[in-house]
């Protein structure tokens, strides 16, 4: 099982997960600093104030890709070390770390992709109402022209923002992430300014540079239902709903400068944030577009009273949870809880093909599972992890086979690192770290995966 010719293989990982040093050389607060300190909010009131103090360990780290002969690796900057308010002030020292890891990583012919933002908001922003502010898509441009203009000679692959479901929904909707809000109406408000702020910063970018290759990330799910429900019943709202937030309300602005219906058919909550123009905006074309994938979404139908998660008054709730629940774990469930369902990633992929025709080249950004296993003889044999990256490069090279333009794979995560509201209990790096001594111990899988990269397959 052989990949392209020109296949980039490589390994992800971000800034709060793993940096630590987190007042170091004017670094400002982000949302997740105030977040972690907010009692109940993260496992073990853990937070990244150290993490696996990369910021001071760059160069052993990066030797550590050298040795597994990783292509590429996707990291993020943090804003609050680039403007630690947010807007204006630039502090030089934050740029100067990257300047530091980019050299670094060319010197040991690492391919750099840089993500702009990976969930740490400068604190100061969200007293000004974070992502719900309109304003916050001039924000991130103004950032973004900032980082890319002192990188962008060496740095070619960039990403304006990771994961925005996330930030929108469990930020703002269902607030078990950073800033910790409950109001799907402000999750709305801020997906749409987290795609004009993309929208921005790619037209920022551009007018900087031709030669970047310019992305965004998404994560991405088949969406569907087990089991049958009859007519009417609500579960086949529900799923049309998760599949609109999960799926088309990213895909649909982004490459066909439209809203999916089932939102806009919600009302003023969606319609209220969009001007005129803005659509234009979202769509301005990309080069690639980043998957991030852990499983697939399957729910059964539920005909209890509740429904499931969420409630239609959007209490602690998402939209698309009203009759139904989550369907039972299948695969090798992982430490996090999480079905494996490697098809899921092939029929994303092939989806994605299918319903945009001008869908961009594609690149695995993230997939892997939390599995930790035990240190033995000073060695950590973590057959459950190579199972899952076999189970899921195989589902990519199907893709391939099936005609889906996929261009590189990048494993979540390098490391064990901070993995937000779990804390340190989930690993899911391909090498393991003691987070009090801070030694890095590579897993056999990071050997196998180091094979797959020099075979180029298996
Ligand atoms: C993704 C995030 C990444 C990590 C993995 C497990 O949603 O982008 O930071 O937490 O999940």
């Amino acid at each position: 099982m052989k990949f392209p010719a020109d296949f980039l293989w490589g390994s992800a990982t971000s800034s709060y997960q793993i940096e630590g040093a987190a007042t170091t050389d004017g670094r400002g607060k982000s949302i997740w600093d105030v977040f972690c300190e907010t009692p109940g909010k993260v496992i073990n009131a853990d937070s990244g104030a150290v993490a696996i103090d990369h910021y001071n360990r760059y160069e052993q780290d990066v030797d550590v890709m050298s040795s597994l002969g990783l292509q590429a690796y996707r990291f993020s900057i943090a804003w609050p070390r680039i403007m630690p308010n947010g807007t204006g002030k630039i502090e030089k020292r934050g740029l100067d770390f990257y300047d530091r890891l980019v050299d670094k990583l060319l010197e040991k012919g690492i391919m750099p992709l840089a993500t702009l933002y990976h969930w740490d908001l400068p604190a100061e922003l969200e007293d000004k109402g974070g992502w719900t502010n309109r304003d916050s898509a001039s924000w991130f441009a103004d950032y973004a022209a900032v980082v890319h203009e002192a990188l962008q000679d060496r740095v070619k692959m960039w990403a304006t923002l990771n994961e925005p479901w996330v930030s929108a929904f469990l930020g703002y909707g269902i607030g078990i992430h950073a800033p910790g809000i409950k109001d799907p109406a402000k999750a709305f408000q801020a997906a749409h300014h987290l795609l004009l702020g993309h929208g921005k910063a790619i037209e920022v970018m551009r007018s900087q540079s031709s030669d970047s290759s310019l992305g965004i990330v998404l994560n991405m799910a088949p969406v569907y239902l087990e089991g049958t429900a009859p007519a009417g019943h609500p579960a086949h709202e529900a799923i049309e709903l998760q599949d609109a937030i999960l799926n088309k309300l990213w895909m649909n602005t982004l490459l066909k400068g439209q809203y999916p219906k089932t939102l806009i058919n919600l009302g003023p909550v969606i319609t209220d944030s969009i001007h005129e123009g803005d659509l234009a905006e979202i769509s301005r074309p990309i080069d690639w577009m980043g998957v991030n994938y852990y499983q697939d979404s399957r729910s059964v139908p539920d005909d209890s009273a509740g429904g499931g998660v969420m409630d239609s008054t959007g209490n602690g709730a998402l939209p698309g949870s009203k009759g139904v629940k989550p369907a039972p774990l299948v695969g090798e469930v992982t430490d996090f809880g999480w079905s494996t369902t490697p098809d899921g990633l092939r029929r994303l992929l092939v989806d994605m093909r299918d319903s945009y025709e001008n869908l961009p080249p594609v690149y695995i950004t993230e997939n892997g599972a939390a599995y930790d296993d035990p240190i033995v003889d000073g060695k950590i044999n973590d057959t459950r992890r190579i199972k899952f990256i076999n189970e899921h490069l195989k589902a990519v090279h199907q893709a391939i086979e099936q005609g889906v333009d996929v261009r590189g794979y990048m494993h979540w995560s390098l490391f064990d690192n901070f993995e937000w509201a779990e804390g340190y209990r989930q690993r899911f790096g391909l090498v393991h770290v003691d987070f009090e001594t801070q030694v890095r111990l590579p897993r056999e899988s990071s050997w196998h995966y180091a094979r797959i990269i020099s075979n180029n397959g298996f």
